[in-house]
């Protein structure tokens, strides 16, 4: 079965092809034209610059996935079994530009079309390369800048939340911290080097941060009073600027001891044969080694992955991954019932 897949939900235009048989899924191609340059300079995602610029971006991207892959336009509706398309959360006017071409495509070609929740497509990363392996139930960590929330997996489509952010998302405290210190955006990647910069001179630290909620007995999760917390620190240090790297790495610390310890609580209540970890904020190599010590040492029982770097961050693959498991179970709509849904719930 071959699937295309259309990532329109935020700052990224995405689109792909990929070949799934049981479970074995393959990527035939993951283009993504990030905006992260355009938006750069306001410091985080416009809404109306964002839309624009899927309105430019999401035809040449939609070819170049389809010619990578070597499907001629006017077969595609026999090269291609369905469609499946990010339809929320996100921005609704990003979401509308991925929803209104995946619905067009879908009429054109005659092919079946799939909605897919964006967390859902995040969750379904890990399984474009660990499809085989992963054995239900699981626990999935997803964590991104617009979402922080652990699931329990108990079979394909079936999702329990077991907690979410009462405020800010993981990657959007990363992303908080980034702009108060000023150095850079997207944060989340400049606040990992500046971390891994001072744990490299292997020096102790004496800035402590909270790990909020860590000893509450639900899974849910708090991050903006790390936020105040950096910035009450930095107001009282006149010399800050000298040790932006220590608070990095105190900031992420705290983030990466509470988002692990709360998900290996919640992998052993909930009896999981596998961990899975997945967003953007999976690109953080201190989260993922540190998950992935904790499931071994902890749940040796357990299975832990987390996608590869490419299918962190936001993309076209993961959708596709989701659609295929959807078109396998013959959950597909035609095109009138797929709806843009910026507040869409994971079920
Ligand atoms: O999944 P994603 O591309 O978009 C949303 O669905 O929100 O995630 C983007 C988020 C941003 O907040 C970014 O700062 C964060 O992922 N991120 C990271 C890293 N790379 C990206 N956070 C921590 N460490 C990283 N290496
Ligand atoms: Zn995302």
């Amino acid at each position: 079965m071959k699937i295309l897949g259309i990532e329109t939900s935020c700052d990224e235009t995405a689109a792909s092809v990929i070949r799934g048989k049981g479970d074995k899924l393959q990527v035939l191609s993951s283009v993504i034209s990030s905006q992260i340059e355009v938006h750069r300079k306001y410091g985080g995602v416009v809404p109306e610059v964002a839309a624009r610029q899927h309105v430019l971006n999401i035809l040449p991207v939609l070819n170049e996935s389809l010619e990578k892959t070597g499907i001629k336009k006017d077969k595609a509706s026999k090269d291609l079994d369905a469609i499946a398309v990010a339809n929320g959360p996100g921005l609704i006017t990003s979401l509308i530009v991925g929803v209104e071409t995946a619905k067009s495509l879908a009429l054109a070609w005659d092919l079946p079309l799939v909605g897919i929740n964006h967390i859902e497509g995040h969750i379904y990363s890990n399984f474009l390369e660990h499809a085989a392996e992963i054995e239900f139930p699981a626990v999935v960590l997803t964590v991104s800048g617009g979402h922080t929330m652990l699931v329990l997996m108990k079979d394909h489509f079936s999702y329990e939340i077991l907690g979410e952010t009462r405020d800010d998302a993981a990657g959007e405290a990363f992303d908080k911290a980034a702009q108060l210190l000023d150095i850079g955006y997207p944060g989340g990647p400049v606040v990992a080097l500046k971390a891994a910069e001072f744990k490299k001179k292997g020096r102790a630290s004496d800035i402590e941060f909270p790990r909020p909620m860590l000893r509450n007995r639900d899974f849910d999760f708090s991050f903006s009073g790390l936020k105040t917390s950096l910035l009450y620190k930095i107001q009282k240090d006149p010399d800050w600027q000298k040790r932006i790297s220590e608070y990095c790495y105190g900031f992420q610390e705290a983030i990466v001891e509470v988002l692990s310890q709360k998900t290996i609580r919640a992998a052993r209540e909930k009896g999981a044969k596998t961990v899975l970890l997945s967003g953007g904020v999976s690109a953080n190599t201190e989260l993922k080694g540190q998950l992935q010590k904790s499931v071994s040492e902890k749940l040796p029982r357990a299975k832990f992955f987390s996608p590869s770097p490419e299918y962190t961050t936001d993309n076209a693959a993961m959708v596709a991954a989701a659609g295929y498991y959807r078109a396998l179970h013959q959950k597909t709509s035609s095109w009138p019932e797929v709806k843009a849904n910026c507040n869409s719930e994971l079920e």
